[in-house]
């Protein structure tokens, strides 16, 4: 390669880069978490708490909750692919900025520690840690991870310390076959769902609430 020609690989690398990087920029807002903060007690907080942790428990928990996945979640709800009267309207009222600032504020909560609930805690905890193989499904664990506190590259939620009645909520809707959207992760989380019988869910919402231990 003469100097000519190198200078203009160069050039043409280095111009890459620069597009990369604001086309990254422009997609990604930075969340401002006081802002956040302000947005949540003033709209959020009476129904999922001033700190993102609900004391009603038909309300999820967003403290902990990674901020991806409340951007997706508020996302899904404004489109309507996750339906929900209440939180369409919620969501409706948000611009990206919003959205970015109250997944920042609530995603640095501590999620508070739920109440252990027994009820058929030991089968929860079988199915978490090891799924139900005659029906295919795999580990909740292996997606959840061993603590419950999910992974945010690959949108799997926390779920943690979440309140049982919440997860049987969520888990009976997949249960009979109402879908989040068509996307790869609605499909999968119905498939979770639809595997598993109404007492199963219920052993699994219990064990949930009470993964404690963790932050
Ligand atoms: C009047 C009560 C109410 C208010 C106020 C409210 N929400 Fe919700 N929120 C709900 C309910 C109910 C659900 C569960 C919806 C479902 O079952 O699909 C929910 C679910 C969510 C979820 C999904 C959580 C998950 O674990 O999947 C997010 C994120 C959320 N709300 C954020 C917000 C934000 C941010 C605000 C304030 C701008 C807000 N909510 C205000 C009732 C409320
Ligand atoms: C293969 C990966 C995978 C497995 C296995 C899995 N999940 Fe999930 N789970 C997900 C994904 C992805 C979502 C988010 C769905 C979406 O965004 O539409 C989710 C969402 C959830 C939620 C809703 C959380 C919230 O607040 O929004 C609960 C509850 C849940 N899973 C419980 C379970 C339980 C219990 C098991 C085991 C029986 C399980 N999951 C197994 C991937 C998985």
């Amino acid at each position: 390669m003469n100097t000519s020609c190198r200078l203009w690989v160069t050039m043409l690398a280095v111009g890459l880069v620069v597009v990369a990087t604001s086309a990254q920029a422009a997609d990604k807002l930075v969340g401002n978490a006081d802002a956040g903060q302000a947005e949540v007690s003033s709209v959020c907080a009476a129904c999922h708490g001033a700190d993102g942790n609900s004391t009603d428990p038909q309300y999820p928990k967003l403290a902990g909750q990674h901020a991806a996945y409340i951007e997706h979640q508020l996302e899904s709800f404004q489109s309507g692919k996750r339906a929900n009267s209440i939180m369409s309207g919620m969501a409706g009222m948000l611009s990206k900025q919003d959205i970015a600032n109250v997944a920042a504020y609530l995603s640095q909560q501590k999620t508070s520690p739920g109440p252990v609930d027994t009820y058929q805690v030991k089968l929860g905890e079988s199915i978490y840690r090891d799924g139900v193989a005659s029906a295919g499904l795999p580990s909740c664990e292996s997606c959840h991870g061993p603590k419950g506190l999910g992974d945010s590259a690959k949108l799997y939620p926390r779920i943690a310390g979440q309140h049982a009645q919440y997860v049987v909520q969520v888990l009976t809707g997949w249960h009979n076959g109402q879908a989040w959207g068509e996307g790869p992760h609605a499909k999968l989380a119905l498939s979770v769902g639809q595997k598993l019988t109404i007492e199963q869910i219920q052993a699994i919402a219990s064990y949930v609430q009470g993964m404690n231990a963790v932050k």
